[in-house]
């Protein structure tokens, strides 16, 4: 059954759809409301996708930005737990990619240039030497068109883009979908696919900085985490990974036994000290035949909040928010400060264009990029 109700609400349209399913007794909602435009004009939304359980996911068409995701803790007390702005502007200006989906390339390219077929493409250099998470005006700075899509999973958005062949010095038009869905346990399943008319390199993720005691609460470092990784991807000063896939065991990027984030945090070790602290990629275990697997667990001791992160991507991006500065004011006026969240950014290795070893990342015309990562919340006593 499908009801449309439309609200006028403040000058803006909103409209509910209240949608439920007698099949699976899913049920939920999702809203639309106006949020304002970008500098150039555009008009932005603002999309908020709630399951039964009242968890609520908010994503905006700028960017693809999850602007905030409030789950519940121990208790049933639900909190927003990740950072981000309280208005478009806040995103506009933002240069920490809060929630944000990133492309074309997530995370660097070295040099910020790449070959294809004996082709070298040239990219801007927005972070030091290097490309950084698409160049200068990446995914995170596009407008989306949304639509709201059924899903038998629970409240979906469709987000698409075109990313224009030539793009931030990119080849090939990029057609790109990226479908947000809200399902009934509490899960935030976020998948990605692209076609390519030319040869391309590919690399989607989101952007979402977490804090499970609430964005805005203080520091990360008491989250205890487990991460299904044997080895990692060492870094230069630049943060471009060395090409060498290096074991854990013995260095303080061991989280295959659940560990507290700020145990090993400053430690004295080259890595440590190369990132701020952990900005690393991190070599996922993938069970042989499982679609998709446990990249990631985390538990906040003091509310119980748990985050799961399953993907089907090789890699994941450890960031704890050591480029935060307390300068940009986030929701309710807070600033967030170094190392208030953390980042699980789901990937292919960094610079992978320009590191034979490393799985590939390119994209041929008649391939579809597909792939799903999905962050699943919970509550532990
Ligand atoms: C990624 C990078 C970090 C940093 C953040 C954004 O996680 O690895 O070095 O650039 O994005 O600030």
């Amino acid at each position: 059954m499908k009801q449309t109700l439309w609200i006028k609400l403040t000058g803006t349209v909103l409209m509910t759809t209240l949608a439920t399913s007698g099949a699976t007794g899913k049920s939920g909602t999702t809203a639309k409301t106006s949020w304002g435009k970008t500098p150039d004009g555009e008009e932005v939304d603002l999309y908020t996708l709630t399951n039964k359980n009242g968890v609520e996911v908010a994503i905006s068409t700028y960017g693809g930005a999850v602007v905030s995701l409030k789950v519940p803790d121990r208790n049933g007390k639900l909190a927003d737990a990740v950072l981000g702005y309280d208005s478009l502007d806040g995103y506009v200006n933002d240069k920490s990619y809060f929630g944000a989906i990133i492309g074309r390339y997530g995370n660097r390219i070295g040099h910020a240039r790449f070959t294809l077929d004996g082709k070298t493409y040239t990219l801007a250099k927005n972070n030091g030497e290097n490309s950084l998470h698409g160049g200068i005006k990446g995914f995170n700075k596009a407008v989306w068109t949304a639509k709201e899509t059924p899903s038998p999973d629970g409240q979906a958005l469709e987000l698409t883009y075109l990313s224009k062949d030539g793009e931030e010095g990119f080849p090939g038009n990029l057609h790109v979908r990226v479908i947000y869905t809200l399902t009934d346990s509490n899960e935030l399943k976020i998948g990605y696919s692209a076609t390519t008319d030319k040869k391309t390199v590919v690399n989607l993720t989101n952007h979402s900085y977490f804090n499970l005691a609430g964005a805005g609460s203080g520091d990360i470092l008491g989250h205890i985490l487990m991460i299904e990784a044997d080895k990692f991807t060492p870094v230069d000063s630049g943060l471009i990974p060395t090409g060498e896939l290096r074991d854990v065991a013995g260095t303080p990027f061991d989280f295959r036994k659940p560990t507290a984030i700020g145990a090993r945090i400053n430690a004295d070790d080259e890595q440590i000290k190369l990132g701020g602290g952990y900005d690393h990629n991190f070599v996922l275990r993938r069970n042989p035949g499982d679609p998709i697997s446990l990249a990631a667990r985390v538990m906040e001791p003091k509310t119980g909040r748990v985050l799961e992160v399953w993907t089907d991507q090789p890699g994941v991006q450890f960031y704890t928010g050591n480029f935060l500065d307390g300068s940009a004011k986030g929701k309710g006026g807070l600033a967030y400060t170094k190392r208030s969240a953390f980042c699980l950014e789901t990937q292919h290795f960094p610079d992978s264009p320009n590191q034979p070893k490393f799985p590939s990342v390119v994209l041929s015309p008649g391939e579809r990029y597909h792939t799903t990562t999905i962050y699943k919340f919970s509550t532990e006593k």
